[in-house]
C-alpha cells in the first residue's frame, strides 16, 4: 500500500461524526504516513504500537493521574517543578508554528497540547496522544514534516542518535527542530531514564543538521534547587519510599519560588557549565 492509499484510509476515518475526532482530523489534515505500516484506531488515536508494547514505570499510577488531568499537569510542571521556563517556546511557536499551513509534531509529547495544530506523538496513549509509536522509528514518510518539538524526551531514549536520525528523515529540506534536553537534573523515568547531555554533546548529536544553535533552558538556580529538594527528600525519608515522595512533594511546593533567580542567571556566560536544561534549535 502506498501513503496515498494510507492517507485515503485517514481520509475516510475522518468522516465519523465525533467532534474529538474532528478535532484530529483537522490536525492530522497534513501528515503523511508511511504507506506499508500496520496500525490500528483505538481510542481515537493512530497507534502503530502491538499490544505487548506496554512501558510500565515505578512512578506511572501518578504521572497517568497527573497527565489525564492536563491542567494540573501544566500547574506542576510550569510552577511547581524546579525548573524555571522562560518565554523562548511561545516566541518560536508563535513565528514558526501559529497562523501558517503545514505540518507540526510534538514527539513524546505525553498529553501535554503546545499548540492546536501540533500533531502530539508518543509511545503512552495519554489523553491528547494522536499518533501512537515509537520514537526511534517515525510513521511518517521523509521529507514531510516543517516542524519537530521534542522536549524532555532524549534522555528517555536508549539510542538518541536513533531518534535524531528519524528526525532528521522526516523533516523537509530548510525544516526545523526544537529540541529540549537535561543536563543537570535527578533520575526522573518516563517510562526509563538513560542519559545526560552538554551543550556540545547536543551539537555533537544533531552534526547532520545544517545549522545548529544552542542556548540555556533552565539555568543553574533550577538545577541547584532540584538536588537540593532531593537530597533533602532522601534524608527525611529515613529509607521509606512513600515517606520519600511526600517529602519530595512538600519541599517542591515549599521551595519552587528560588527558580526564579534564573530569570537573571541564565543570561550569564558560565550558566551552561550546570544549566539543568539545555534548548536547541536545528535547521535541516
Ligand atoms: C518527561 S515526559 C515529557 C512530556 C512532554 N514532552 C513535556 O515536555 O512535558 C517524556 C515523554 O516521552 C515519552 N516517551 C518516552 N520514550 C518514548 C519513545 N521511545 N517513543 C515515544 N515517546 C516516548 C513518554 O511517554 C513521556 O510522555
Amino acid at each position: 500500500m502506498g501513503s496515498t492509499e494510507c492517507t485515503m484510509i485517514f481520509s475516510q476515518k475522518r468522516a465519523e461524526t465525533r467532534s474529538y475526532k474532528n478535532l484530529m482530523s483537522h490536525q492530522l489534515k497534513n501528515i503523511k504516513f508511511k504507506g506499508h505500516l500496520r496500525f490500528k484506531e483505538t481510542n481515537g488515536k493512530y497507534v502503530f504500537l502491538s499490544d505487548g508494547d506496554k512501558h510500565p514505570d515505578e512512578m506511572d499510577k501518578l504521572k497517568q493521574f497527573f497527565r489525564k488531568h492536563h491542567g494540573l499537569y501544566k500547574f506542576l510542571k510550569y510552577v511547581i517543578s524546579p525548573l524555571y521556563f522562560d518565554n523562548f517556546l511561545n516566541k518560536f511557536i508563535e513565528n514558526n508554528v501559529e497562523g501558517k499551513e503545514g505540518c507540526y509534531i510534538n514527539l513524546g509529547s505525553g498529553s501535554l497540547s503546545i499548540g492546536e495544530n501540533i500533531i502530539n506523538v508518543d509511545i503512552s496513549d495519554y489523553n491528547n496522544v494522536h499518533v501512537v509509536c515509537d520514537v526511534s522509528d517515525l510513521p511518517f514518510v521523509d521529507s514531510s514534516v516543517d516542524v519537530v518539538f521534542i522536549l524532555s524526551v532524549l534522555e528517555h531514549i536508549a539510542e538518541p542518535s536513533k531518534t535524531v536520525k528519524e528526525i532528521y528523515r522526516v523533516l523537509k529540506p530548510g525544516g526545523l527542530v526544537y529540541c529540549e534536553f537535561p543536563f543537570v537534573v535527578g533520575f526522573h523515568a518516563a517510562p526509563y531514564d538513560f542519559n545526560r547531555m552538554t551543550d556540545v554533546g547536543a551539537k555533537e548529536l544533531f552534526r547532520q543538521f545544517n545549522s545548529v544553535d544552542v542556548r540555556v533552558g533552565s539555568g543553574p538556580t533550577s538545577a541547584l534547587l532540584w538536588i537540593a529538594q532531593e537530597w533533602v527528600a532522601i534524608v527525611l525519608s529515613l529509607g521509606n519510599r512513600y515517606l520519600y515522595r511526600f517529602w519530595l512533594l512538600t519541599v517542591m511546593c515549599l521551595t519552587f519560588p528560588v527558580k526564579y533567580l534564573d530569570v537573571l542567571f541564565n543570561f550569564f556566560p558560565a550558566a551552561k557549565n550546570i544549566a539543568a536544561t539545555f534548548v536547541l534549535v536545528g535547521r535541516k
